[in-house]
């Protein structure tokens, strides 16, 4: 695998000291900050809203990658894109429209990302890939931190990858769910850009940040 970008995901940081902890991920390493914005109806848990990626992008320069798993997103996207999102990303079957969705989220200029839940085919990146920058494979049932990797999705991302590497221009594929050192193994010759980590790193004690980080990138 190339060495990928690696997005911690805050729903597992401690929420009350959220600004060290973003300082401190941001000093270990991390590519990107990743947000799961969940609305108790698409998924079946709540986490944060606008506010919360606005207050963090006044405190860190790392790209906000927003995750938003909320039905519908279309109303959202200017509020969250205002908020100061790098990339926003929305699930197909939460959103009728998505096409629409996809390209107002560019109009803001704001790179457009689809999320595929285990159980939706890759099938339905194809007439979408033209208004994509970025595709993430969720490897986890989306709701919840600390889930486990679902295996049979290495079979999905190797024909995301394949179906990305076909499109004119360059799209960023990114994981989600469940991703660990010890699985990184598993994911060794697959072609992935974005590895998205909640547990395995905040998980840790603060000073394990780094090591944890570099053991996701393959360095030692
Ligand atoms: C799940 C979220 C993930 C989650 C990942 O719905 O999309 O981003 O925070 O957490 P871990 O890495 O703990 O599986
Ligand atoms: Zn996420």
């Amino acid at each position: 695998m190339k060495q990928p970008l690696i997005a911690p995901s805050i729903l597992a940081a401690d929420l009350l000291n959220l600004e060290q902890e973003i300082e401190t991920v941001q000093k270990a390493g991390a590519d990107l900050i990743h947000l799961d914005i969940m609305d108790g109806h698409y998924v079946p848990n709540l986490s944060f809203g606008p506010s919360i990626v606005q207050a963090i992008k006044h405190k860190t320069t790392l790209p906000l990658d927003v995750h938003l798993m909320i039905q519908p997103a279309t109303s959202y996207i200017e509020t969250f894109a205002r908020a100061g999102a790098s990339i926003l990303t929305i699930h197909p079957d939460a959103d009728v429209h998505c096409h629409r969705t996809l390209t107002e989220i560019r109009r803001y200029g704001v790179k457009a990302g689809i999320a595929l839940n285990p159980g939706v085919s890759p099938d339905v990146l194809d007439y979408l890939l033209p208004e994509v920058d970025l595709v993430l494979v969720m490897t986890v049932n989306p709701g919840f931190g600390g889930q486990t990797f679902i295996p049979s999705m290495i079979e999905k991302i190797k024909m995301v990858s394949k179906k990305i590497k076909s499109a004119p221009h360059s799209i960023l594929l990114e994981i989600d769910g469940g991703i660990t050192p010890e699985i990184m193994p598993q994911l060794h010759s697959l072609d992935i850009d974005i590895l998205v980590a909640g547990s395995s790193i905040f998980g840790e004690k603060k000073d394990s940040y780094k090591q944890t980080i570099d053991n996701l990138r393959g360095n030692k």
